[in-house]
């Protein structure tokens, strides 16, 4: 059965001390077992100190990307092996800032992707649509496309430590969520897509989370939609209580 997963994703916010802080917070209010995973994905400088700090609790850490080469001479980049060694689980790849800003091809990911799991990371990979390919009606081209690109490469079995972020780009930072029956719909096409790959079996076990302006006031409605497994969290995962009432929506 697929997992129900609330993830943050802290961008480029936080100090380490800062960072270090809403981790402690986080503990205090994350004292009954949540009915869902709950993963922070942090920069890269937080992994190894937030990593030690979540020991023995619900928390698991993510990094928000990692290098697409193993080793070497790549001034500033840190690889899948060292994202690892923090005692990070997931990494988070695909993200659209990734994509637009720092010009992430389909064979760049799928790099990273193999990279990740090759150094036993499980993976959220971002897919989704810009404002412009929404209104063309091309979204589901593309995120089919995305999957085929950088994910279907994959053998099933490990396809299966791959979770899905369908992160619409206009929904991102702008408070315009995506309505619960549009992100089940395109949702149910993910789904739909992974099993013409895959078959019925990975494509049920597959979790799909949303995100895009996701906040405690509208999970509830996202999260009981059959073909939504949970959320990928900007903005409401940078304090605690806004983080915990989107937990609390399962
Ligand atoms: P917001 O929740 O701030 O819209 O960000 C979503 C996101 O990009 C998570 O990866």
């Amino acid at each position: 059965m697929r997992k129900n997963i609330v993830a943050g994703n802290w961008k480029m916010n936080k100090t380490l001390q800062e960072g270090v802080a809403l981790v402690n917070d986080l503990k205090s209010v994350l004292t009954a077992k949540p009915n869902c995973d709950v993963i922070i994905g942090t920069p890269f400088i937080h992994l190894a100190t937030v990593s030690e700090m979540v020991k023995g609790t619900v928390i698991q850490v993510a990094a928000e990307n990692c290098a697409d080469k193993e080793s070497g001479a790549y001034t500033g980049e840190v690889s899948a092996a060292m994202v690892k060694s923090t005692g990070a689980e997931y990494c988070i790849l695909g993200h659209s800032e990734r994509r637009e800003y720092y010009h992430e091809t389909p064979e760049i990911l799928k790099a990273k992707v193999d990279l990740a799991l090759a150094n036993g990371l499980k993976v959220i990979f971002c897919i989704g649509e810009s404002l412009a390919e929404r209104e063309a009606n091309k979204q589901n081209e593309v995120v089919k496309a995305e999957l085929e690109g950088s994910v279907f490469h994959l053998s099933a079995e490990d396809f299966g430590k791959v979770v899905i972020a369908y992160e619409p780009i206009w929904a991102i930072g702008t408070g315009k969520t995506a309505t619960a029956d549009q992100a089940e719909e395109i949702h149910a096409y993910i789904r739909s897509v992974i099993k013409a790959k895959y078959g019925e079996k990975v494509a049920e076990d597959t979790s799909i989370l949303y995100g895009g302006s996701c906040k405690g006031s509208n999970a509830p409605e996202l999260f009981a939609k059959p073909d939504i497994d949970g959320g990928l969290i900007g903005g409401a995962s940078l304090k605690a209580p806004d983080f915990k009432a989107i937990i609390d929506a399962f």
